[in-house]
């Protein structure tokens, strides 16, 4: 029986009870597939600093360091405390552990409406990859005067050729496995440097998979495509915050951000690779048992897909796709009434019964 360590960090707001949801879903996969999950659960974010006054310890990246994934919910109390200092684990457990792909489909599911007129399932499949370990989330940057009349910020963004060179391999490798179409984010009329080396790059690593269709759009124009013609997109690769704000606008227009995950790769596997929802914690909904806890569940799928389960991942989206399918069993951010847990027992109850 293969047997994985897993770090669990479910954080706040939200994260906390979409992961106990997908920990359900877990454990019945577990059960369904034969194989064994040590969940070690952390609960770093705001608990942990109302106890000790810091979000996470300071040895945080050598406790996590030998498990086999790290799987996350959310973070941000910006009730209690600024996003800027909560969200600092996340950026340094990205950083260092060098988890440069993230990867972040938007794919139209069966049973699920996009705010968008005559799409159906099979016309939006996009693969968003981001840019995960440089650009523009390096801490480089400082402030003059703070809080005074005339204060000064400077936020420098860092582009490395290895950086990027190794971003456009990936996501042409990955286009070779599905319709065999890239398009890179840019925005080279206006930051002269850094996207004018990501444009020269592209070309040069391009000329490596002749077999592959690629095309570079301006970040503003490629916003309103997802919205205006989805279909076209296959894998779609850009900058760490060009694929931040389009993973947030995939997740839109495949029905909520509530549907969608994601996997944080380092992809020689020397340390753990981390697997989240694409959204936050969500302070509007927080405590209230109505968060969707698919994208989680989903995050999971993607977890035990990278860890070899193939057939257990595919279970779950299965279950996920049942459900949704199904459509008697779903929160309101899709127009239902049913809450968190409703969701996961579904889902559970699902894989235990497709798979016996
Ligand atoms: P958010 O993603 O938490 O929420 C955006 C909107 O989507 C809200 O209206 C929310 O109710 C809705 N939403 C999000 N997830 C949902 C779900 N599972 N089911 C139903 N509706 C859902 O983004 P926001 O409001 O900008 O940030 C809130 C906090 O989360 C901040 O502290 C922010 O820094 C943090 N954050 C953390 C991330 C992470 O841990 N990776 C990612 C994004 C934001
Ligand atoms: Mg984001």
């Amino acid at each position: 029986m293969n047997e994985y360590r897993i770090a669990v960090y479910p954080g706040d707001g939200i994260g906390i009870d979409v992961i106990a949801e997908a920990v359900k879903v877990l454990r019945a996969t577990e059960q369904a597939h034969s194989i064994k999950l040590q969940l070690t659960e952390f609960n770093w974010g705001h608990r942990y600093w109302r106890e000790i006054g810091k979000v996470v310890p300071d040895d945080f990246l050598d406790v996590l360091k030998p498990f086999d994934a790290i799987f996350l919910g959310a973070i941000g109390d910006p009730r209690n405390l600024p996003d800027h200092i909560t969200l600092v684990p996340l950026i340094t457990i990205r950083q260092t552990f060098d988890q440069y792909v993230c990867l972040r489909p938007a794919v139209l599911l069966p049973g699920v409406t996009t705010p968008l007129a005559n799409k159906k399932p099979g016309d939006i499949d996009i693969v968003v990859v981001r840019e995960n370990s440089e650009g523009e989330y390096v801490d480089v940057g400082g402030m003059f005067k703070p809080t005074q009349a005339d204060e000064v910020s400077l936020q420098t963004a860092v582009h490395t050729r290895k950086g990027v060179e190794r971003i456009l391999r990936y996501s042409f490798e990955l286009a070779q496995t599905r319709r065999k179409h890239l398009t890179m984010a840019t925005k080279s009329n206006a930051f002269k440097y850094g996207m004018v080396m990501w444009d020269r790059v592209l070309t040069e690593v391009a000329a490596d998979y002749p077999d592959v269709r690629y095309d570079k759009c301006h970040i503003d124009a490629l916003s309103m495509n997802f919205v205006r013609c989805p279909e076209v997109y296959d894998v779609v690769v850009g900058s760490n915050l060009f694929g931040d704000i389009l993973s947030d606008l995939g997740g839109a227009i495949v029905g909520s951000l509530g549907l969608a995950p994601s996997a944080n790769i380092r992809p020689d596997r020397k340390y753990p690779s981390l697997f989240e929802p694409v959204h936050g914690s969500a302070p509007d909904i927080a405590g209230k048992g109505i968060a969707n806890p698919i994208a989680a569940i989903r995050s999971a799928a993607m977890m035990l897909d990278f860890l070899g389960e193939h057939e257990a991942a595919h279970s779950i989206e299965a279950a996920v796709i049942a459900n949704l399918s199904a459509g008697l069993v779903r929160t309101p951010d899709l127009g239902g009434h049913s809450t968190t847990v409703d969701i996961g027992d579904d889902i559970a109850s699902r894989i235990s019964s497709t798979t016996h």
